[in-house]
């Protein structure tokens, strides 16, 4: 296939960016999004070019790393996939693709295409985790029942894979589908109930320092979630937060 790029170039946070063209005279359907950039990037470095920086690690759907706006689109075109999974087949001969990094005030851009998302990582630290005591006998992990419909619910929250498309989704760059899917992965489980009140608590606090805007119930971030974190996870999270408020 033949396409043009059209590709976010930005020096750095401080710098104004801009969209550059590029050709691609010979793009395979077979390769992922991120191979065919690759191959864009060794030609660039072949013509003594700099190479356009984009964020990536496991290519296999899981760590999240992969944060391109395609054609308007996080992750692109195709539904409960990530970027490193998307695949040429997915457009056609003669193309035009724009590609764009993630866009939120609390994601700065770091270079071209790679944004900040250490914001995502302030959240977490601010609640997202039980605390064990891991001195003398290990528990054992069925010592306490949980019925199959928690578990399962509880299982589906914390498939959230922290990449922001549901941020880069929003008008108004909310991150309200990520923060109650970490909230509600433990929320729905007994163990997770002794912290309840100080984590959701404490996570939105953090949500609210970092810039992220408020939820208007659009609902354009389920819809690019490539791992189809639900909705019913804001709804959880706010009725978490309103008895917390009224326990505070
Ligand atoms: S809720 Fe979905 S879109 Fe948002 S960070 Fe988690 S996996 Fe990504
Ligand atoms: S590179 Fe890990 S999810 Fe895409």
């Amino acid at each position: 296939m033949k396409l043009t790029l059209k590709i976010w170039r930005q020096q750095n946070s401080n710098e104004k960016g801009k969209i550059v063209d590029y050709k691609m005279n010979d793009v395979s359907p077979d390769m992922s999004f991120l191979e065919m950039l690759d191959v864009l990037n060794m030609e660039l470095v072949e013509k003594g070019e700099e190479p356009v920086a984009f964020d990536h690690d496991c290519r296999e759907g899981i760590c999240g790393m992969c944060s391109l706006q395609i054609n308007g689109e996080p992750h692109g075109p195709d539904r409960y996939i990530t970027t490193c999974q998307l695949h040429m087949r997915s457009f056609k001969d003669g193309d035009t693709i724009f590609i764009e990094p993630f866009r939120a005030n609390a994601f700065p851009v770091i270079k071209d295409l790679v944004v900040d998302r250490s914001s995502f990582d302030r959240i977490q630290h601010a609640g997202g985790f039980i605390s064990v005591n891991t001195s003398g006998n290990t528990i054992d992990a069925n010592a306490i029942p949980v019925n199959k419909h928690d578990a399962d619910k509880a299982f589906d929250a914390a498939t959230c894979i922290g990449c922001g498309a549901c941020v880069a989704a929003c008008k108004n760059a909310s991150a309200m589908l990520f923060v109650s899917a970490k909230v509600s992965q433990f929320a729905l489980l007994p163990q997770g109930r002794i912290e309840a009140t100080d984590r959701v608590m404490n996570m939105v606090r953090q949500m609210d320092e970092e810039g992220f805007g408020n939820c208007t119930n659009t609902g354009a971030c389920e819809i690019v979630c490539p791992k189809g974190i639900s909705l019913e996870n804001i709804a959880r999270m706010n009725r978490e937060y309103l008895s917390a408020s009224m326990k505070g």
